[in-house]
């Protein structure tokens, strides 16, 4: 017998047996169960989608309470034991691991389009000196759309792969002239003989060498790093990527709308935010009022908690462990022991595990980013840059995806009922 769910509605004493597949029912299903003839039929409630599944996906998968997370299948430690983030990418975009000539062809594609169009360099050079730089990343991206207006050709699919190797090449560029910019030092362009983490590394931090030299600990880190960020299902940016997108407009400006969600210091802001609050405690002899303060309610232990997660990140494991590889090279980040403090006490302190508050990917992320010479401001730049590959991978599932329409969802009106409109010398 197949798995219904069977309602009866005590207004009409009515029953309906509701099809239950994968673990749900389609809320529209719900929608023949009618209160009289003038009822449209019966919808779901749900503020931030706390329990509403918007799409079928192959992209990723994770177990909040078990702490699994997998791309395409794969688990995470094990991509960023052994692969890069452009494999990953291309995991994540195309479905398989690619064979090595189609790596290959993968990585010569992506390094092609590393450069920017010398316009865009002037428009970023238009942003304020101390403009942040993520203001500046989304900009550059919404910006592109006008560059290559043969973007809005989003149901042609060498169309589609153009503006993929172009999103994920580009990216690092802009992140790199935003930094370059914020601090008043001449743009360095791509080096295409590095790795797509050493070439950024290059765009970074190059001076007045001729060739710069990677430092292959800090190269590796990144790509572990990019490896993590690079998908994370429905979260809040890549709701907007999907939700923008279904609206049929090019990639480039879907994507600023998802930039800027992750903006956010609730989404991928938070690491900026983990560090300013690190910054704020100051020393580990402020760490209980601290604590004491966020349980009264004012203010988040931020880098905690996680819609999904409701165990330890293994994003989070995987960046601890990084996180020494990189002291070794670059020397301790004297935060780190007010953040170990910090989690000690917060895993041990009921409030906290009562509701399965753990470290998420950014607690110790920003450390790290810290550590290598990024100022806090990059930080959500840094996660956008890896990110663009989740979000094209989940863009273009929507688009090809047949049950996918324009998102618009309902709502329940609660505002005044009809009124006469009334003149303005008449209102008291
Ligand atoms: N510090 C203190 N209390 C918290 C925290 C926190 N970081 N996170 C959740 N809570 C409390 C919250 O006050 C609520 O308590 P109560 O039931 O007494 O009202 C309970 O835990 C449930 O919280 P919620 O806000 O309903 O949970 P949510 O699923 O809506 O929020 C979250 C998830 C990530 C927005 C939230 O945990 C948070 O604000 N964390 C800090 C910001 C952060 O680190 N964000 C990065 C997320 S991971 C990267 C990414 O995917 O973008």
């Amino acid at each position: 017998m197949a798995d219904t769910l069977t309602i009866t509605d005590n207004r009409t004493g009515k029953q309906y047996d509701i099809p239950i597949k994968d673990g749900a029912i389609r809320a529209t299903d719900l929608k023949q169960i009618k209160n009289g003839t003038e009822d449209t039929g019966l919808i779901t409630y749900d503020p931030a989608f706390m329990s509403t599944a918007s799409c079928r996906s192959r992209i990723t998968f994770i177990d909040g309470d078990k702490g699994i997370l997998e791309y395409r299948g794969y688990p995470i430690e094990q991509l960023a034991e052994h692969s890069t983030y452009l494999e990953t990418a291309y995991l994540i975009l195309f479905g398989e691991l690619p064979t090595d000539a189609q790596l290959k062809e993968w990585t010569k594609q992506i390094m092609l389009h590393t450069m920017l169009h010398e316009n865009i360099k002037k428009l970023m050079e238009g942003f304020q000196y101390d403009a942040h730089p993520m203001g500046v990343f989304l900009s550059t991206v919404g910006a592109f759309s006008t560059f290559y207006p043969d973007a809005k050709q989003i149901f042609d699919e060498q169309s589609r792969k153009k503006q993929i190797h172009r999103l994920i090449a580009k990216v690092p560029t802009i992140a790199a002239y935003a930094f370059r910019h914020s601090i008043g030092r001449p743009y360095v362009y791509p080096d295409n003989d590095l790795s797509f983490a050493g070439n950024f590394l290059n765009m970074l931090f190059k001076m007045t060498e001729l060739k710069y030299q990677v430092n292959p600990v800090l190269e590796r880190a990144l790509e572990i790093l990019f490896i993590l960020h690079a998908d994370h299902e429905q979260n809040c940016s890549t709701s907007a990527m999907r939700g923008i997108g279904s609206s049929h407009v090019d990639p480039y400006s879907a994507m600023a709308g998802a930039a800027a969600a992750l903006y956010g210091p609730l989404h991928g802001g938070a690491n900026e935010a983990v560090l300013r609050m690190l910054n704020e405690i100051g020393s580990v002899q402020n760490i209980p009022g601290f604590i004491k303060r966020v349980k009264a309610g004012e203010g988040r232990l931020m880098g905690f908690g996680h819609r999904v997660y409701k165990s330890y990140d293994p994003r989070a494991k995987i960046i601890k462990r990084t996180a020494d590889q990189v002291f070794a090279v670059t020397g301790r980040n004297p935060l780190l022991d007010i953040a170990l403090e910090l989690e000690r006490i917060a895993l041990e302190d009921e409030y906290f595990v009562s509701r399965k508050l753990y470290p998420n990917v950014d607690f110790y992320s920003g450390l790290i980013y810290q550590a290598m010479g990024f100022p806090v401001t990059m930080f959500p730049v840094l996660f956008a840059i890896p990110r663009t590959s989740g979000w094209i991978a989940q863009w273009e599932e929507m688009l090809l995806d047949p049950e996918q329409k324009i998102a618009r969802p309902r709502q329940l009106y609660i505002g005044a009922k009809r009124r006469e409109y009334v003149a303005l010398e008449k209102r008291s």
